[in-house]
């Protein structure tokens, strides 16, 4: 008989800094987007190895407005971006929202990320970008996708919102296409509870997500953030000089700011940020390890020479021919307290929402099989080596009892 332990699949830690921060945010009666906002992004940005970082209000609105920027530089509403069949379905829904048609390729079962050698047999005329996404902190193949963006004249907008921390030859992800859009939800390594923020190099795109994030509203200059309230402003005199900026409106833009007291939680985070990342990054490897022993029945992500996983879950997928189906194993964790989560579904077969594009059951078979044999457990900060240790015992027993 084994002790019943818990392992929740995620926590937060928010520290008594970002308590402090919270406070001085709701005594200054400056709640909505601040200085504290443009500070969590100076550090954001600092961290990512990135020269600008715009926030926005979730992983979702980061996706949108990185794509929504194609419109300054010719797309039109109708174009195409190649995106993972397989990912949290919030990829998918982003290319729609942003007036995009999202183009599915199959993944690559091992590494659970876009086949790369699939890609360039769905470009169009209308194609404008690649989106990859990093799953489950794993990079995708950024060398080969880069190429033939630039074969092509696509642009690549990473999807890094399960990526925090994770590199690719030497680079931090993110960081490694034209734009980078992360999570800050509550799962993720560094988090403002709810929140999303893109990373990029270039300045005028950075200019451009400012003004996506409030309506599209012309004035989208770093000084602004601070003085729009008062309308006053160093670019006002562009429009004329009696013209209130704050109602010029330039592009279609979204409703997705960042408010202060999600920077202030965010901050806190950011000042424990190494820690977290070290302390997720030896429960992953570990339970990596640890389930090498379960190989005739399941596999997972491996970490290869010249990168880094972000530690942002443990994948596990069933072998093919188990004795034992995914949600009997699920069930049996989770009996025993070991929350999961399954591992995505293929959007375009596998979420009903995406059923009017026409795709059929079968197209991305890779995909499909993760949607019906993939699970994903926590790795996070409050996970010890005694969790893990609970983790392969009841995985050990629940083999043992469905082998019989
Ligand atoms: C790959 C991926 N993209 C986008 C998102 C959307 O992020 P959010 O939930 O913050 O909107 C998520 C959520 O975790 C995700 O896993």
């Amino acid at each position: 008989m084994i002790d019943k332990l818990k392992i929740p699949f995620g926590t937060i830690s928010i520290t008594q800094n970002a308590k402090k921060l919270v406070n001085e945010a709701l005594d200054s009666g400056r709640v909505s987007q601040g200085k504290m906002v443009r500070e969590f992004e100076r550090q954001f940005a600092n961290l990512a190895g990135a020269k600008k970082a715009v926030a926005v209000s979730s992983g979702t609105d980061a996706d949108i407005i990185a794509m929504a920027v194609l419109y300054d530089f010719g797309a039109k509403r109708g174009d195409e971006i190649i995106v993972p069949a397989l990912s949290f379905v919030a990829t998918g829904n982003a290319v729609i929202h942003a007036g995009f048609k999202p183009v599915f390729v199959d993944i690559d079962r091992n590494t659970l990320n876009i086949d790369s050698t699939k890609i360039e047999r769905v470009i169009t005329k209308k194609t404008r970008a690649i989106m990859p996404v990093h799953l489950m902190g794993k990079p995708a193949d950024m060398d080969a996708i880069n190429a033939i963006a630039k074969k092509h004249k696509l642009y690549v907008i990473e999807d890094a919102a399960e990526a925090h921390g994770a590199e690719y030859k030497g680079k931090k992800v993110g960081t490694l296409g034209d734009m980078g859009a992360y999570s800050l939800y509550l799962a993720h390594i560094i988090s403002t509870v709810e929140g999303g923020i893109v990373v990029t190099n270039n300045l005028e795109f950075a200019d451009i997500m400012r003004s996506l994030r409030c309506h599209g509203r012309g004035c989208k200059c770093e000084l602004c953030i601070l003085n729009t309230t008062s309308g006053y402003c160093t670019k006002r005199f562009q429009y004329g000089k009696n013209v209130d900026i704050r109602f010029v409106f330039e592009r279609i833009g979204y409703s997705s700011k960042m408010n202060e007291l999600e920077a202030a939680v965010g901050l806190g985070n950011l000042g424990i940020y190494e820690q977290i990342l070290a302390k997720r990054r030896k429960n992953l490897l570990t339970m990596i390890k640890r389930f090498e022993k379960f190989d005739d029945y399941f596999y997972t992500i491996k970490e290869e020479k010249n990168e880094k996983i972000g530690p942002h879950a443990f994948p596990i997928i069933l072998k093919e021919k188990t004795p034992f189906s995914r949600d009997q194993f699920v069930h049996y964790l989770e009996e025993n307290g070991i929350e999961t989560r399954n591992l995505f579904w293929a959007m375009p077969t596998q979420c009903p929402g995406f059923k009017y594009l026409g795709y059929r059951l079968g197209q991305f078979s890779n995909a499909e099989y993760i949607g019906y044999n993939g699970l994903h457990i926590g790795v996070h900060q409050d996970i010890t080596d005694e969790h893990i240790d609970y983790l392969v015992k009841i995985t050990e027993q629940f083999l043992k009892k469905s082998s019989k």
